[in-house]
């Protein structure tokens, strides 16, 4: 079972920068997931849609100027970083799971993508794009077929895995809260993979791993390799 650092190593470092991700690949993380937004100037990796819960800033951080946002304390001195700037920090073949909070165009957004893969020569077969929006998930896989998205999704829905079978997903990424051993084998059975999150609990992390689930996200990763790994 893979063991995927949310956010990175987001527990003892704070979440969604350098620090996070270079100590999630210290600790061994199979990969890391992280949040993005599609800025005018970048793309940012960034949780919320406001800055106050995480940097010393205020407001909105699409409506922040990149000059402003770099500016902003994300956490022991850290910044926002941009995507170019966390694809640096995975070593190679390591999972890299993108998500999409915000799209603004998805033509630009692939271009951009695409770039910043290619010059930090991540392998294209070791990324992951997921999205609680399925619509913007259709949008990309139409401009970039080769690639594997992930349905998010935080419900356990009457036809469990309809959304991953309509956009062709790699995988379906559900919350720890609905996930159960049903929703598992039928995802399985349909050839997908199977990502939960969050997981922080070692009870929760072996239950997952007898499951047969492919990956979990967690805040902390060093505890799951001791566990699970
Ligand atoms: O991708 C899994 C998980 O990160 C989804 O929820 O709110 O932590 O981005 P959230
Ligand atoms: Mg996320």
């Amino acid at each position: 079972m893979l063991i995927i650092a949310h956010r990175g190593a987001s527990t003892l470092a704070p979440e969604n920068t350098l620090k996070a991700f270079t100590l999630a690949f210290e600790q061994q993380s199979d990969g890391i997931e992280f949040d993005t937004y599609q800025h005018d100037d970048a793309i940012l990796v960034f949780h919320d849609k406001t800055l106050g819960r995480t940097t010393n800033g205020s407001g909105f951080l699409l409506q922040t100027s990149l000059a402003d946002l770099k500016q902003l304390d994300a956490g022991d001195g850290e910044v926002i970083p941009t995507l170019e700037e966390v694809l640096a920090t995975v070593p190679n073949g390591a999972l890299c799971n993108i998500e999409v909070k915000h799209l603004r165009n998805a033509e630009t957004w692939v271009q951009d993508v695409k770039r910043a893969v290619e010059d930090a020569q991540i392998n294209p077969n070791a990324l992951l794009i997921s999205s609680f929006n399925h619509h913007w998930l259709a949008e990309i896989s139409a401009l970039w077929p080769q690639v594997a998205v992930g349905a998010l999704t935080a419900t356990y829905a009457l036809d469990a895995t309809y959304c991953a079978r309509q956009l062709k997903a790699k995988s379906i990424n559900i919350a720890l809260d609905v996930v159960n051993a049903d929703f598992v084998n039928a995802a399985k059975q349909e050839g997908l993979d199977v990502y939960v999150y969050t997981v922080d609990e070692p009870e929760d992390m072996l239950q997952l791993k007898l499951w047969g689930v492919t990956g979990i996200f967690t805040n902390v990763p060093d505890i799951a390799k001791q566990v699970v790994g």
